[in-house]
């Protein structure tokens, strides 16, 4: 089963920007990148340190702890599959921006 997360028009990021959004115990980062959406975990997998603050390059994202660069399309580190941060696909329906979280037993 998947769960879709409205994101009110006030949270939404600027093109070349980013926010944080809360839903129930998760805290997800939201990028807009040239008018994409991406959403992932802001917990970075290596050590759990907030990636929305992030420096932004393109479509990847370098944690400001020990500078691991993912890229928001995978999720991946860039250039390797061996880590990975949580991503989510983001859904834009008549305007309204869902970010879809499917839940882990149906993932399975
Ligand atoms: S916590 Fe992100 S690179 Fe170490």
């Amino acid at each position: 089963m998947s769960r879709r997360v409205p994101v009110s028009a006030g949270k939404l990021p600027q093109v070349g920007d980013r926010a944080l959004v809360e839903f129930e115990e998760k805290s997800l980062a939201l990028f807009n990148i040239d008018g994409e959406l991406f959403a992932i975990d802001d917990s970075c997998p290596h050590q759990g340190a907030s990636l929305c603050g992030g420096r932004l390059e393109g479509g990847v994202i370098q944690c400001c702890a020990h500078g691991l660069r993912f890229d928001l399309r995978s999720g991946y580190l860039l250039n390797s599959t061996l880590l990975k941060v949580a991503s989510y696909p983001v859904e834009v329906i008549d305007g309204q921006a869902f970010i879809v979280i499917v839940s882990e037993e149906t993932a399975l």
